[in-house]
């Protein structure tokens, strides 16, 4: 049966009115003490014809930080400053869940403040760099191996994260599983060497992502929360031995608690077709993303296999990306210069389409 990319959808409790999904940005805006800003908030309202918002990687703690002007959502200001975006996006007609991410060892010491330390499941360092303050690349911290009895707390910052979230007016939350952050240290086999139940077999690497989802369920409810994974994702030095393997598991321990949604970056090989491997594991709906466009996205809805479509970069340059889609209008290329800096400008200065401008 195919399905209508612009007809509305449910995952879970989420309520979406089309099956276009505003993929999570990292866009470093964030206000001192790691608050969004009235700026942010016109930011997303900006792009609220998409059917769900996915808000750019927020912190669930000060730890969880990598990266320079991020948001976070463990303070009672930074509660406080989601609630306008929240609304604001609300009263656009959409719905927004905040992307929980950790970088865990993707950290860059002059990104966060002085007195935290970097924990990961094992104390390797990530070969690759990150950009510090000023946008150039600098060398992340090796970080300190978490203890048995430490990965409790990690697990309930995300579940208070997620709690302050819906606080703040958010309709859920999705974990990030990928792009080499703690969840991905802890599943793959290069970044994880423990040797007890968080590490070594398949079931225990899988462990720690499968806590933190329960734990989301049990603070917001399952119909609430999403994960979003790249099985093979080499981002930020990740290697494992066997990425089928592991997301095959991984799927397997989360199916049955009944979650909102997976958000798969299907980037197909010859080696692993993610989709071709979970889709049959997994009986929720899946949003899948990557570098799609208008046509492709309609192709791989109207294969039947997918419930919703997230776009990222065109979202950038045209926050009236779902109007766009629906007259066929040509789409703006995003400013690469201003994707990370500049405030307003790159940001909330794109112009919106009409047939007018175009003519
Ligand atoms: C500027 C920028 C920031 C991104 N930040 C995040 C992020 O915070 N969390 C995440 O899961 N993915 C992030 N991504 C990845 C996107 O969500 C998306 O998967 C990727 O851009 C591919 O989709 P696209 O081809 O539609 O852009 C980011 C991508 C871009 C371009």
């Amino acid at each position: 049966m195919s399905i209508n990319i612009f007809s509305p959808v449910n995952l879970g409790a989420l309520r979406l009115s089309n099956r276009i999904v505003m993929a999570p940005m990292t866009r470093d805006r964030a206000g001192p003490g790691d608050v969004a800003t009235p700026l942010m908030a016109e930011y997303y309202r900006q792009r609220a014809s998409a059917g769900l918002i996915v808000t750019e990687g927020t912190q669930p703690s000060r730890t969880g930080k990598g990266y320079w002007r991020t948001p976070g959502m463990h303070s009672d200001a930074q509660v406080e400053s989601w609630r306008p975006v929240a609304d604001a996006v609300h009263r656009a007609g959409s719905q927004i869940v905040m992307q929980l991410m950790h970088v865990g060892r993707v950290a860059v010491a002059a990104n966060r403040d002085a007195d935290v330390e970097a924990v990961a499941p094992s104390a390797i360092a990530s070969t690759e760099p990150v950009p510090g303050p000023d946008g150039t690349p600098a060398t992340t911290v090796t970080p300190r191996a978490l203890e048995t009895g430490e990965i409790a707390g990690v697990v309930e910052e995300f579940a208070r994260a997620a709690r302050k979230a819906r606080r703040a007016g958010l309709d859920g939350v999705e974990l990030h599983c990928t792009s080499g952050y703690l969840p991905m240290q802890f599943l793959s086999t290069g970044s994880n060497h423990r040797t007890d139940a968080y590490g070594g077999t398949t079931t225990n690497r899988v462990r720690f992502v499968l806590e933190v989802l329960e734990a989301l369920a049990g603070a917001i409810g399952a119909d609430r929360v999403g994960f979003r994974i790249f099985p093979g994702n080499p981002y930020n030095d990740m290697q494992d031995d066997d990425p089928a393997e592991t997301y095959a598991a991984l799927i397997d321990a989360a199916n049955p608690l009944g979650l909102a949604y997976l958000h798969l970056i299907h980037y197909p090989t010859p080696a692993l077709d993610a989709l071709a491997l979970l889709r049959p594991r997994w009986s929720g709906p899946i949003i899948a993303n990557n570098a799609l466009k208008l046509g492709s996205a309609k192709a791989l809805l109207a294969g039947g296999q997918v419930d919703a479509v997230s776009f990222g970069r065109p979202f950038i340059a045209n926050p009236d990306l779902v109007e766009r889609f629906r007259a066929d209008a040509p789409l703006a290329r995003e400013d690469r210069a201003t994707v990370y800096t500049g405030e307003a400008r790159g940001y909330t200065d794109y112009a919106r389409w009409t047939a007018d401008a175009a003519s």
